[in-house]
């Protein structure tokens, strides 16, 4: 049985590299053709042949469970050819650089490239010097996570019903989170209204510079920053704890993990100040005990488990509209 009810919004997009470049409509696009690809997903045997002879890659400079598994999922259950490639074991290891190996990747006639890379911008450079590839960007350095985003604002959009006016919070390691910055721009140019909250230290100063002086129309002007946690979290309708990347904590940025866990930590009492029905989300992995508590990473709230079955159905829509125009 085919795919049904796709929508056709957004066609001609080649890369998907950030949210900043889609239209609210484009990004409608995406959840509508994602819950087409649940109901796919729900079948007895999930297999359509929508990409039958397409080839996708899988390029991870950086180790992945969700993000990495659910494109090879999203792809076979779409019938395309999945090649996973890591940095490791493959020529990179020889000093091969980025562009050789996308050109090396085209050369072949790869269809699509999704690609996770430390360096912020990465993605880029290879939709910038390819011209039969389609680039998804899969978490570039701080910069950006778009799929994961996409996905976030399908699950929201699923359990809550819509995302315009929605309050949602996003607490904790902000100044090294892709995710939230991907987040920032798919709950804002979707109409929900987003505080960023969590220690100043790891708020974007970047953001915190240029907040206030952005014109109305700009879509993050409505953006609110908050360091108190449970003022934040008042009447949230989403509660998104982010990972405390402990790996990137040598700035000083903390006065300690305890007083981090006291201020910031999602916990019962907390989340007891947002609406009744509230969702707590993590785009994983998660520190269970640091950033989030594990009775609320796995209470009634919770909506973790559902963003990351969520993930495949998007990524499968991701993957059918850009390589067939159909979008
Ligand atoms: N959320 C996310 O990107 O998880 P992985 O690092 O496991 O892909």
């Amino acid at each position: 049985m085919p795919v049904g009810n796709l929508t056709a919004n957004g066609a001609g997009r080649r890369h998907v590299l950030d949210l900043d470049d889609f239209s609210p409509q484009e990004i409608a696009a995406v959840l509508d053709n994602s819950r087409a690809m649940r109901e796919v997903l729900g079948r007895d045997i999930k297999k359509v042949p929508a990409l039958r002879g397409r080839v996708i890659v899988t390029l991870f400079y950086e180790a992945s469970t969700r993000t990495r598994i659910s494109f090879e999922e999203a792809g076979k259950v779409l019938s395309a050819d999945v090649i996973n490639m890591s940095a490791s074991g493959s020529s990179v290891e020889k000093g091969e650089s980025l562009l050789d190996t996308g050109l090396t990747l085209q050369a072949m006639g790869i269809n699509v490239i999704v690609i996770r890379h430390p360096h912020s911008g990465a993605p880029y450079l290879l939709a910038r010097h390819l011209d039969r590839v389609s680039v998804v960007n899969a978490g570039d350095g701080l910069h950006a996570h778009p799929t994961q985003a996409l996905l976030d604002l399908y699950t929201v959009r699923e359990k809550l019903g819509k995302l315009e006016g929605l309050k949602v919070v996003i607490v904790g390691d902000v100044l090294h989170s892709r995710v939230a910055r991907s987040d920032l721009w798919g709950f804002a140019k979707m109409g929900a209204k987003v505080t960023l909250s969590g220690p100043a230290t790891l708020l974007p100063p970047e953001f915190l510079r240029c907040k206030g002086r952005l014109p109305e129309s700009h879509a993050l002007a409505s953006v609110q920053v908050d360091t108190d946690l449970d003022r934040a979290i008042d009447g949230a309708d989403v509660v998104m704890a982010l990972r405390l990347q402990s790996e990137r904590q040598d700035g000083g940025y903390l006065p300690s993990l305890r007083e981090y866990v006291r201020r910031w930590q999602v916990t019962e009492g907390r989340l007891s100040r947002a609406r009744p029905g509230a969702l707590l989300m993590h785009p994983g992995p998660m520190n269970e005990g640091i950033e989030v508590s594990a009775a609320v990473a796995h209470g009634d709230n919770s909506a973790i488990q559902e963003q990351v079955t969520n993930g495949v159905a998007v990524r499968m829509a991701l993957l059918y509209q850009l390589t067939t125009g159909n979008t």
